[in-house]
């Protein structure tokens, strides 16, 4: 696509041979004006389309740097050359960056020269253009990156919002299955998320620790009720089958990616350190911190809590247990201590309140 140039000059054959000159030369469209005021009123400049204008400096009703002043303020982008004489020189060179000049050429020039500065000239604004083009494509694609990343940010807010519904709801079915459990899940979170922090894990540890704890227990939906809340001793083989709880509980849970941290505590919140737990008989290092914090948590609630077959135990005797855990090599001595600290400080007691 040509480009379009536009001559000013009150000398007609000027702007006479300028035209042919470009038109032979440059093969672009050329326009070319005698009279100042009637260049800056003409539909070109009106609509933006001169690419380049060439301007005398001595000229009736307005010198070449106003006019030029003026067609910045209409079309910033247009290359200016202005053609001066000597004597205009300094004033031409004072006047570069007011009106963003882009070359002067003193008279007479010399064609090749002229030719060569408007060549580049064009050039020069082909590629601005060409980059005024990027950066539009750009500011479309910011704009849609912001939609797309306000659209996802929305929907892991609700994602969030789910996940969290999600967690109350099965702490609840729990609950409801369970009925001896009152409150044992959400505290069990409690109790495992202070003893974490205590431990210095981080924040998105005890998230994760604490949702475990309201859900360690979910595999018991898979227990018969009649077993689950039987007031009587259990049997060995009612034992066994209330221990697949855990198992049935990873498998409830697994397919919930955003709850996959919480499966190693849900799993092994039985295991024992010295191997005597259940599923897996894990022991010692195998079983994560989380995991040990949350077994540890477990006991504590169970054995401060009434049961189908006992009422809930003074803090002194559950102490002697879980003290008697520690050195039977069962429970993490580091993570009972820290249930210690909260219990002799009354923090413990405030989550039965
Ligand atoms: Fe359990």
């Amino acid at each position: 696509m040509s480009r379009t140039i536009m001559i000013v000059d009150d000398e007609k054959m000027i702007t006479t041979t300028l035209s042919t000159m470009f038109k032979l030369m440059l093969k672009e469209n050329v326009i070319a004006y005698n009279d100042v005021e009637q260049a800056l009123a003409c539909e070109e400049l009106e609509n933006n389309r001169v690419d380049l204008i060439i301007s005398d400096f001595m000229m009736p009703k307005m010198n070449g740097l106003e006019f030029l002043k003026n067609v910045r303020e209409k079309c910033p982008d247009t290359v200016s050359i202005l053609l001066t004489g000597y004597a205009d020189k300094e004033n031409a060179i004072k006047s570069i960056n007011e009106v963003g000049l882009y070359y002067y050429l003193e008279k007479p020039w010399n064609n090749n020269d002229l030719i060569k500065v408007v060549k580049n000239g064009l050039e020069k604004k082909d590629l601005e253009d060409g980059l005024k083009v990027k950066y539009k494509e750009l500011e479309v694609s910011n704009r849609e990156v912001s939609r797309l990343y306000e659209l996802l940010k929305h929907d892991y807010n609700k994602e969030t919002e789910n996940t969290k519904n999600l967690i109350i709801t099965l702490a609840n079915v729990i609950e409801a299955k369970d009925k001896y459990t009152d409150g044992h899940t959400r505290r069990v979170g409690i109790i495992s998320r202070k003893i974490g922090e205590r431990l210095g894990l981080d924040e998105e540890k005890l998230n994760y620790l604490e949702i475990a704890g309201m859900i360690h227990d979910i595999g018991k939906v898979g227990v018969p009720e009649s077993i689950l809340n039987k007031p009587d001793k259990l049997t060995n083989e009612e034992y066994e089958i209330i221990k697949k709880h855990s198992e049935i509980g990873e498998t409830i849970i697994k397919p919930l990616g955003s709850l996959k941290e919480c499966l190693i505590p849900l799993k092994h919140h039985h295991e024992k350190l010295n191997g005597s737990g259940y599923p897996d008989g894990l022991k010692g290092e195998n079983i994560t911190i989380e995991t040990r914090i949350l077994g540890v948590a477990d006991i504590f609630d169970a054995l401060y809590s009434d049961r189908p077959y006992r009422q809930k135990l003074s803090l002194s005797s559950v102490k002697d247990i879980l003290a008697k855990d520690v050195s039977r090599g069962c429970l993490d001595e580091e993570v009972v201590n820290s249930l210690f600290e909260m219990i002799d400080s009354g923090d413990i007691q405030k989550i039965f309140e």
